[in-house]
């Protein structure tokens, strides 16, 4: 199974972005807070419908925006799968496969096969909470 492409509209700083990836290893290399894991984060919900960083869709949208889109082509054995996700900010996200909306996030489950290695990501800071670190899940270790 190959992720081909990932597209991205309106989903954290990319306002839009369109990318294709090789067979074999692919590397993102950037700056600090270019969006890297921005868009791992975006497969990673093209493939379980949820943040690695446990985020809401509504703090994934670009500031300012209502909605954001993401696309992402998979080919697995000789089929190509598409899997489009719309966040909103009220309301529950749309999935689709194929172009066919799905009733349950759950029907997504296994078209897209990820390992998903991160440090960090979950050490969050709740603002609510007035700013006090609370460590979810299975964070390795802080990234800052
Ligand atoms: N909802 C949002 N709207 C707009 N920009 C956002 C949103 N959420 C996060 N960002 C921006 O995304 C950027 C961080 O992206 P990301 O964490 O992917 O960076 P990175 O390239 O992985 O950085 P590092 O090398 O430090 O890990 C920051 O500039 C942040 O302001
Ligand atoms: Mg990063």
């Amino acid at each position: 199974m190959i992720i081909k492409s990932i597209q991205l509209h309106n989903f954290r700083n990319y306002e839009d972005l369109s990318i294709d990836f090789t067979e074999g290893t692919n590397i993102l290399y950037g700056e600090n807070a270019q969006g890297k894991t921005n868009i791992l984060e975006a497969a990673n919900l093209s493939s379980t419908t949820k943040s690695h960083k446990g985020s809401k869709d509504k703090e994934m949208i670009r500031f300012g925006q209502e909605e954001a889109h993401i696309k992402t082509i998979i080919e697995k054995k000789q089929t190509l799968y598409e899997i489009d996700l719309h966040l909103k900010k009220q309301k529950n996200k749309g999935i689709a496969l194929n172009r066919i909306p799905l009733k349950k996030a759950s029907e997504i489950y296994g078209i897209l096969n990820l390992i998903f290695f991160f440090s960090g990501g979950f050490i969050h800071y709740q603002k609510r909470s007035g700013g006090t670190p609370e460590i979810y899940g299975r964070g390795i270790m802080p990234d800052g």
